[in-house]
Parts: structure tokens; sequence; C-alpha cells
């Protein structure tokens, strides 16, 4: 019998007092199991037939469920699946050795909200799949729907398929980042091909016919553009061609429009970028002194924060950053940028002396080399926000071993129905 849900979002029972990681199942379920292989700290298996479902199973929302690898827990009742998802963040805490009730009731993002979306595709000898990854495979799911996003993400699913079927070899595969800017789509695909002048000219077109803000293109084994780096960004180190620009891709962050280059990170909805910055501004206040915004992207805080405070964006993403300057400077926002890698150059003690305030969201691999600096020289108020609670709840520790207290961290389920989730934690000292 299927006892709990892991980490992963698969089920987890017993057999020969091993424990089983079964994906597609619920608490309660008793099911026929096959052993597929091992992980870390068990095994895998898959349902061969499911004897008796548990009480909180319930029908998947999208036709895709159990093939696509987008969600594993659409077939869990909501109460069920919110205490799950809460669960991650309190039980990543406590095993960091904090209290459990300093975890705050999460805020829920709907479904139906995404604004961008990285499609998979590869061209086969008759058409074009488009769409995820299947569970734990390369394969791909071509896919038509998807409650998760925004309607507008879709919709052009049909001509994209036709457009690669046309401009790319078979064998090819790639990926379309598409996102929903204020001004319409933009769209980057990114895959192997050498473009030629007719390409190019059918390229232009559907972003014509499409109404596109923008379309790019993007060769992953092409020349470096230049500012890039890893660890998330636009450019990962390859050229980005643009192929149509006809309105500027703008998202308004605090009312400033700023446009990202193509690729660049963005919350994946409004509402999960609200709620981030909800949480962010209201934990920074109001209030004279500098306020530093570390792993800044775009500028998603950065803007909202000098509301209340001027900023000192760092970012290790040169066109992002580029992007957030421009604004800055456009809107005469009292924001000043740095570009600068902060997992190797972390803001040091003398710096930090600076802020009244430092906020930081690194990508998942977490802050530590920050998280040390600010142990040791940070400002009263410190707030993390985080995509992965694992190095959130490490590099909480770290701060505080420099004598920070944990006020409160708030999950945010901005990628529903996955294993995934952001959180906001506020420290003091
Ligand atoms: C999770 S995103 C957050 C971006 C921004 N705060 C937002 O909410 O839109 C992480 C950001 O960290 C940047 N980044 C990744 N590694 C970095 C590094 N070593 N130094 C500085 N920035 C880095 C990425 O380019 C990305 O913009």
């Amino acid at each position: 019998m299927i006892s709990s849900i892991g980490g992963r979002g698969d089920g987890v029972g017993t057999a020969d007092g091993q424990t089983v990681y079964v994906p597609g199942t619920v608490p309660g379920d008793r099911a026929l199991i096959r052993i597929e292989g091992r992980r870390a700290d068990g095994l895998v298996g898959s349902v061969i037939e499911l004897s008796d479902p548990g009480p909180a199973r319930c029908p998947p929302a999208c036709p895709h469920f159990g093939v696509c690898g987008g969600c594993s827990l659409q077939h869990l009742e909501d109460g069920a699946y919110a205490d799950w998802k809460s669960g991650q963040l309190v039980t990543a805490f406590r095993r960091a050795g904090f209290a459990p009730d300093l975890v705050a009731p999460m805020v829920r993002v709907a479904p139906g909200s995404r604004r961008r979306a990285s499609f998979a595709f590869l061209r086969r000898r008759n058409g074009v799949l488009f769409g995820f990854n299947a569970r734990a495979s390369h394969h791909l799911v071509d896919i038509d729907v998807c409650p998760l996003l925004a309607p507008p993400l879709l919709t052009l699913a049909a001509p994209i398929r036709e457009l690669l079927a046309a401009t790319v070899e078979e064998g090819i595969a790639g990926d379309v980042l598409v996102t929903l800017t204020d001004n319409g789509l933009d769209i980057l695909v990114e895959a192997e091909a050498r473009l030629d002048l007719f390409d190019r000219e059918r390229l232009a077109a559907f972003a014509g016919v499409h109404d596109l803000a923008r379309l790019s293109w993007r060769r992953p084994g092409g020349r470096m553009s230049g500012g890039g780096m890893s660890g998330g960004g636009s450019s990962g180190g390859a050229m980005i061609e643009p192929l149509a620009h006809r309105r500027p891709a703008v998202v308004r962050f605090a009312d400033i429009p700023v446009e990202p280059p193509p690729g660049a990170f963005l919350q994946p909805s409004p509402e999960g970028e609200q709620a981030l910055v909800s949480l962010v501004t209201g934990a920074v206040g109001a209030g004279d002194g500098l306020v530093a915004d570390l792993f800044a992207g775009c500028g998603s805080f950065s803007f909202p924060l000098a509301r209340l405070s001027a900023v000192h964006a760092v970012e290790g993403d040169a066109a992002a950053l580029a992007a957030l300057k421009a604004a800055s400077d456009r809107a005469g926002a009292r924001v000043s940028a740095e570009c600068r890698d902060l997992g190797h150059r972390p803001l040091l003690g003398p710096e930090l002396k600076k802020y009244r305030a430092v906020v930081f969201d690194p990508p998942r691999a977490g802050a530590a080399p920050q998280a040390e600096q600010l142990a040791g020289a940070g400002p009263q108020r410190v707030v993390a926000v985080s995509c992965n609670p694992a190095t959130l709840a490490r590099d909480a520790r770290i701060l505080a071993g420099g004598g920070y207290r944990l006020l409160r961290a708030t999950p945010v389920d901005q990628f529903p129905w996955s294993a995934h989730l952001e959180a906001v934690a506020v420290f003091e000292r």
C-alpha cells in the first residue's frame, strides 16, 4: 500500500522492507507494482494494476497527465496536494533545525496563468513533434492543450509545427521558448540549424502573420555573443540571432517597462511574481538607506523595491542587467546596476555595510558563498527568495550560524501540480 508522497511527487510504499517510489500513485492506493530500477535510497516501481484506489485520488485536469512529464500530481485531491506541497518547505526547514511553525500558510497561484513555457520539438520525417518531454524520458509528448499555461502560449502550436517542418532538417531536436509579454508573444527557437535567406524570410513572415512582438533564433553550438554566463540567463553561451523585432517585447515591473533579452529569466506567471513581490517588499519595508537586490535578473524585485528605497541590483547575466539598466535610465528609477558573478565574487563584508537590507534570489543551487558573507557582515534584514527548499534551508542555516533569526518562510506554489516550490524567507538580527 502507498503510505505517503515523496519529495519528487511519487507515491511511497514499502516492499520486502525497502522503500519503493511509484509515480502516479497516492496515499491509500493498493496496487500491483513492477520494480523498474533503483533510486539512491530505494527502488522505483510502476503500476501494473491499481486494485484499490486511495481516498485522495481525483481525476486529472489534463488529458496528457501521466504521460507528459510536466506535472506529477494532478491525480491528488486539492487539499491533500496543498498539504503535501507546503510540507516540502516544512520538512526542509525542520531538517535544517528550524521550528515548523515558522512556515507560513502557502500562497497559491492558479493554473492557467503561466506566461512562459519552454516547449521541446523534434523534426521527424513526416512532421514535427511539439510539446513536453515524457516522464523521466527524452521522448516527446505532442501537446495542444496544457491547463497550466495562459491560453495564448499554445495558440500557435500548429503553425509553429509547420514553420519548423519547413525550416529544420529531419532528426533535428530543439526548444521553443514562448513568452507572453505586454506587447504580444516573444518566441526564441533554440536549435542547431543553418538558416539561409529563404529560412530567414519565412521566419520573419511568420512573425508578421502571427503578429509576434519578437522572434529570435539561438544555435546552441554557435559562438558566444559576449557577456553571458552559465547558471541561467539569456545568452547561455550561444549566439542569439534576431529574426523579427516588430515591437518591444515589454514586461512591466512596478509599472516600469523593461524589455528582457530573448530567453532571459522571468518569474513564470505575473500572479506568482506579484505574490513574491508583496512578500519581499513587505519584509524590506520603506526606509532611508540602500537595499541590495542580488541575482536581480531584469528587475522583478528591483523596481518594486525602488518605490521604498534606493536599490543596487547585482546580476551575472550581462544582457539581463543591460535591460534592467536601460529601463532604470529611461524611467529615472533609483536603481543602480552591477554585473557580477556572485558565485565566485559574492558581496564582501565592507560592501555589505552599505545596505540596510539585502534581498537574494539565486538559481536552484542556492547562494552559499553569498550567505556566508552575509552571515559575517550582513545588514539587519535579509530576505531570501528561492525555487529550491533544500538549498534555501541550507542557506538559512548559514545565516543562522551568523546570528540571524528566521522570522518566517512563506511557500508560494507558482508551479502547481509539480514537485517544484518557490518560497520567501525573512531573516533579522
Ligand atoms: C531565479 S532568477 C531570479 C531573477 C530575478 N530576481 C527575478 O525574480 O526575476 C536567478 C538569477 O540569477 C542569475 N544568476 C545565476 N547565476 C548567477 C551568478 N553566479 N551570479 C550572479 N547572478 C547569477 C540568473 O541570470 C538569474 O537572473
